[in-house]
């Protein structure tokens, strides 16, 4: 087991930079997220920890060891790949055998019975003398699974491994990648563009945009205290709703749908801020409201609603249940939850302390 520490670690391709200054502590038997949207940079960080790609300054340690310059195989650390990477004309059993076959001198024995606990484990031990080909896809993640298990790595890394899933079963390898973690004690580093994956698994998020972290912390905290309108508005389904006001003074802000001056913030807030709720901070009245709108489309998903309210120039979505959503066209009024309201920077998009 092991912890593992990015000291400002930066990745260049030629002259462009990808990763700026990354700096992150992975505690050990964490289970850390790297989300972040496409192209952003997540598995380029990933591939500078398993070895695939050299570092171009900064430094890396692994179980407080600097492996910023140790080749892949001496890291002990194993990957799994959204492609699941199998060799198609291998047995499973062949498949988890033989890396440990090529970079080990473990005796047959000692092989054979790491395969058949990892099999254990993953439900697949009736699976093992079948070939990729005959296999489903979730089937197939779980040898691709086992086969970096049984080099007992000492970090576990994976990247997008369950992009190529349906949505069923993606919700289920979801409930076991987080029982596996819970059995094995594993530190596991996972990287995901999918905010719902970096939620559910994460024990900490690590979000990341244009190469550069933005926030880490525990899911509900991210939720909660997202430190910008970039991260507030990637974590969470349907996101956060975003409304620049005018602060008038004292507090006290400004914006054409408030039917008055609403007190959020100290005194000290600057002139131009960013609203931030979520769905669920918001409630339709039949009293005279914080705010009036316009509903512009209401979806009723079975147990709930999602309404999407113009506010003066803004769109919000607001959760409320079927039975107090109203249709589109109708103007309502609206209360916010404002012990948890946050407020962003008008400019630079950073939270504000309240
Ligand atoms: N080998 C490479 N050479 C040049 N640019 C690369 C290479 N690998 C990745 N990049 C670029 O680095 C950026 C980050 O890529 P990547 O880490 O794969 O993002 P993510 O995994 O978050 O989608 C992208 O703009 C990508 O085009
Ligand atoms: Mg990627």
């Amino acid at each position: 087991m092991a912890s593992v520490v990015f000291d400002t670690v930066c990745k260049s391709y030629g002259s462009r930079a990808t990763v700026h200054d990354v700096s992150l502590e992975i505690e050990d038997k964490e289970f850390m997220v790297l989300v972040g949207p496409s192209g952003c940079g997540k598995s380029t960080t990933l591939r500078m920890l398993a070895g695939l790609e050299d570092i171009t300054s900064g430094r890396l340690l692994i179980g407080g060891q600097d492996m910023t310059q140790t080749a892949p195989q001496n890291r002990d650390i194993a990957m799994v790949f959204q492609s699941y990477a199998l060799y198609p004309h291998m047995t499973a059993h062949r498949n988890m055998a033989f890396g440990l076959m090529k970079t080990t001198r473990l005796p047959k024995e000692e092989i054979n019975a790491r395969i058949s606990e990892v099999a254990g484990i993953l439900n697949i031990t009736d699976l093992l003398d079948r070939r990729p080909k005959e296999m489903s896809g979730g089937e197939r993640q779980r040898v691709a699974i086992g086969r970096a298990l049984v080099r007992q790595p000492k970090v576990l890394l994976f990247d997008e491994p369950l992009s190529n899933l349906d949505a069923k079963l993606r919700n289920r390898m979801r409930g076991e990648l987080k029982r596996l973690h819970q059995e094995l004690d594993l530190t596991i580093v996972y990287v995901t563009h999918d905010q719902i994956e970096a939620m559910t698994l994460g024990t900490r998020i690590a979000m990341m945009s244009e190469g550069r972290l933005q926030q880490v912390g525990a899911p509900m905290d991210i939720y909660l205290n997202p430190s910008n309108t970039f991260v507030a508005t990637f974590i969470g389904s349907p996101e956060m709703g975003l409304m620049p006001c005018r602060h008038e003074q004292d507090g006290v802000l400004a914006h054409a749908s408030f039917t008055e001056g609403l007190r959020i913030g100290p005194s000290d807030i600057p002139r131009s801020v960013i609203l931030g709720i979520r769905p669920e901070e918001v409630s339709f009245t039949a009293g005279a409201g914080m705010a009036r709108g316009q509903v512009v489309r209401a979806e009723l998903i079975g147990a709930e609603a999602l309404v999407e309210v113009a506010l003066g120039p803004d769109l919000i979505t607001v959760r409320s249940t079927v039975a107090d959503a109203p249709l589109a066209g109708n103007e309502v009024a609206l209360d916010f939850d404002l012990s948890r309201a946050r407020l962003f920077h008008g400019e630079t998009g950073q939270a504000i302390k309240l």
